[in-house]
């Protein structure tokens, strides 16, 4: 990125952008984006509600797939999560300097048109890109939101986390164990099952590329059921562990990234669990969708 000037006009400047040039059917390759520069007029007019920002850190996150497919228009700046500075204020909470957090876009500057996504950072003694890191970027909140907020656990619940290596499911299963709930993990390799079970403080951990049953692998680490799955994959591992849901259980949908790149999604075929095992309000299915994340504009 060019280097910053704080009292340079972005009215019309130089601007590199990540452009998305051709939609994405599954997975995303290099062809579906281009880099360009453009000086296009990026003007935060006096009481517009928008903010101008020259962006300092972007986070490449699994989320990011979604806010490309789903949110971003053809021939635009992909969005995604980053950390800015504003270089113009049209919007009574935001002044020239102030250093913020949430979507952006992929360009060294941007207009933003919905300030109200993002937060204003006020901590700056520890380093701007921790912000699009794992603890206080958005896998971070996801996972405090996500476990406190959806989940609502309980001392002493068990609880079982999928893709638990990762950015998301490495915290759930940090912040399950500090309240003091027994939590297992599954993960791809050999080393992140020692990662999960030795560093992360996870009780137990399985290889779900080497179990052939995963009921099995769920019957032997839950034998008396789950309270609560923090599901980030989808797909079979989710129709496995509904047979071993305890009554009144919790399923937190956060993502199901085993069926992102799929031209044909895999089906579930223990859904009559969710009815077997209602929710702990005898009502309602216990599955919540997470949807910690603010609206893209
Ligand atoms: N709802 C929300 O607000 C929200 C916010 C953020 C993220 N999410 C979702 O949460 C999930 C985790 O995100 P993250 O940021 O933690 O991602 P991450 O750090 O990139 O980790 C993703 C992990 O998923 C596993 N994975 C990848 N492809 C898979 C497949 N085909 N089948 C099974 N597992 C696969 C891999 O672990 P292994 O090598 O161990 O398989 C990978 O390391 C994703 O589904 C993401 O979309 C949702």
């Amino acid at each position: 990125m060019e280097k910053e000037s704080p009292d340079a006009s972005v009215e019309v400047m130089s601007n590199k952008q990540v452009i998305y040039r051709e939609e994405v059917q599954y997975s995303l390759t290099e062809t579906h984006l281009e880099v360009r520069t453009s000086s296009e007029r990026l003007k935060a007019d006096k009481d517009s509600g928008t903010i101008s920002v020259k962006n300092l850190y972007l986070a490449c996150d699994s989320y990011n797939l979604n806010l490309i497919k789903y949110f971003t228009p053809l021939g635009s700046p992909i969005h995604g999560y980053g950390v800015a500075r504003v270089l113009e204020s049209g919007h009574p909470n935001f002044k020239t300097g102030d250093l913020v957090w949430g979507i952006t876009r992929w360009e060294e500057y941007s207009l933003i048109t919905a300030p109200d996504t993002c937060v204003k950072i006020e901590h700056s003694d520890v380093p701007l890109s921790s912000y699009t890191g794992r603890l206080l970027g958005m896998p971070g909140m996801t996972a405090y939101a996500g476990f406190f907020e959806v989940c609502s656990p309980k001392k002493g619940e068990t609880v079982f986390i999928s893709a638990a290596a990762g950015a998301v499911g490495q915290l759930v299963g940090q912040f399950t164990k500090l309240l003091g709930c027994y939590v297992v993990g599954s993960a791809s390799s050999k080393e992140k099952v020692d990662l999960l079970k030795n560093k992360f403080g996870f009780d137990d951990a399985f290889n779900y590329k080497e179990e052939l049953d995963l009921d099995a692998a769920l019957k032997r680490c839950f034998p008396g059921g789950i309270d609560i799955y923090f599901d980030n994959v989808g797909g079979k591992m989710l129709d496995a562990v509904l047979l071993y849901m305890k009554l009144h259980g919790q399923i937190t949908v956060c993502g199901m990234i085993s069926q992102y790149n799929l031209k044909q999604h895999e089906g579930v075929h223990n859904l009559m669990n969710l009815v077997l095992k209602r929710g702990s309000d005898g009502r309602f299915p216990g599955v919540q969708l997470l949807s910690s994340l603010p609206e893209v504009p």
